[in-house]
């Protein structure tokens, strides 16, 4: 990251506003000693919005107060194309539901989807969710030492959406691959290629779901009807791509960018043992700090938002990562406070495309933190291994070796 003197601002952009900024891979995640910590070095090159000139040029908006106005503005800021930098005509084509649509047709085709999310309806796994989650503790804790992500972090939210989704549990590695590729590689064919797989892999399974129905995800979303209309293949496809990019990678970053946080604040983790009933707050605040989506949109129109010049067709980051640590809303913003009353925070977005699966995100934190603080002892990064982290749709984590006390 750098303030550029050097590439040219394309227009009437102010040369003060102007980052180089590439959210896939920028130098600044390793020189600010990780993603978490290049947020907080972000904010202070620009609090609230500013133009990257990296990927063909767009702009990142991370103000607390602009990001939620954006996420609302619909009129100005579309999700019907969201690549960035942007995509070749054929890999556009290809729209998830309910995420790429606006108002008015957004309502419609979300509805059927917050009848399967409810708190209520995630809440039933949770003795699924948590004799897994022992499982995978119980694993490693005997070892004195493992790579967190692999060994739990990772496995933990993916097995769980393979459940729920009706896929192979054998597949796992096959799905993560994709996953991960599709999200986060900074060759765009990389990407294209990933989300072409995941269609094929996904057309198969509703193929086979209508020839045989289950009790699980794809068929439900088989048999679902937007407007009074049965749900086709090609919907049911856009609802279960969109599904699996979102279910196979948020969860398994989130809960690793938090044990590692914890991992170095000793103190923090020392209190949530002595008071467990602290962990959902916690997590609240922990997310806070640790928002792994930023998302993009584009923009519609010729407009001064703001006293930003956008024009039509130019390209949006929403960094909810960075507005989740605005200073101007949370004081102390860079630390995790449990003893913030209010945590309003936006990890899981704002505005109409606010988060489907945030209830089932919040039970597997809560119950992965409960259950790993009964049963690893105090635990910290490895002085021998590395956390390794990338950006990109979600930011994410390769690797969390940590350490701990077996006696
Ligand atoms: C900690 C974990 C998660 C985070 C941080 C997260 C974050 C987000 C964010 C920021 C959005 C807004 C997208 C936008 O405005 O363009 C979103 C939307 C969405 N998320 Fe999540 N997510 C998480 C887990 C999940 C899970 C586990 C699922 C499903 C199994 C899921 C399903 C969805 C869906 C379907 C949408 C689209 C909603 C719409 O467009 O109306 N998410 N998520």
């Amino acid at each position: 990251m750098a303030t550029l003197a050097e590439h040219p601002v394309p227009r009437d952009i102010d040369p003060a506003l102007v980052i180089d900024y590439d959210f896939y891979d920028d130098e600044i995640y390793r020189t600010a000693g990780g993603i978490p910590e290049a947020m907080v070095e972000l904010r202070k090159a620009a609090p609230d919005v500013f133009w990257s000139t990296a990927l063909g040029g767009y702009w990142v908006v991370q103000g607390y107060e602009s990001i939620v106005d954006a996420a609302k503005r619909t009129d100005l800021f579309s999700s019907v194309k969201m690549g960035i930098p942007e995509r070749p005509e054929d890999a556009q084509m290809h729209q998830s539901a309910p995420l790429n649509y606006d108002p008015p047709d957004h309502a419609a085709l979300r509805t059927p989807l917050n009848t399967v999310f409810t708190p209520t309806q995630m809440y039933r796994r949770v003795d699924q969710i948590r004799d897994l989650a022992i499982d995978l503790i119980e694993s490693v804790a005997p070892l004195g030492k493992a790579d967190m992500f692999e060994a739990v972090t990772e496995r933990m939210p993916v097995l769980i959406f393979i459940d729920l989704m009706g896929l192979d549990r054998a597949d796992f590695k096959t799905y993560r691959t994709i996953a991960t590729a599709g999200i986060s590689s900074t060759d765009m064919q990389e990407r294209i290629d990933a989300g072409r797989e995941a269609r094929r892999l996904v057309t198969q399974c509703i193929r086979e779901r209508r020839a045989e129905p289950r009790d699980d995800l794809i068929t439900y979303i088989t048999r679902m009807e937007v407007n009074g209309q049965p749900v086709d293949d090609e919907l049911a496809l856009s609802y279960c791509i969109l599904l699996f990019f979102a279910g196979l990678d948020t969860v398994a970053n989130a809960m690793a960018f938090c044990l590692r946080y914890l991992a170095m604040d000793q103190d923090l983790q020392a209190r949530l043992r002595r008071e467990p009933e602290k962990i959902p707050h916690a997590m609240e605040e922990l997310l806070r700090r640790h928002a792994v989506a930023p998302v993009q949109r584009t923009v519609m129109k010729d407009e001064c938002w703001r006293g930003f010049n956008l024009r039509k067709g130019d390209m949006a980051l929403l960094n909810y990562p960075a507005a989740n640590i605005d200073e101007r809303v949370f004081d102390h913003a860079d630390q995790v406070d449990i003893d913030r009353e209010r945590i309003n925070h936006i990890a899981f977005g704002a505005g109409v495309h606010r988060c489907a699966g945030r209830h089932l995100a919040r039970i597997e934190i809560v119950v992965l933190l409960e259950e790993l603080l009964k049963r690893i002892g105090t635990f910290r990064l490895d002085p021998e291994g590395e956390v390794t982290m990338r950006g990109g749709a979600v930011l994410s984590i390769g690797t969390l070796p940590l350490v701990w006390d077996t006696n």
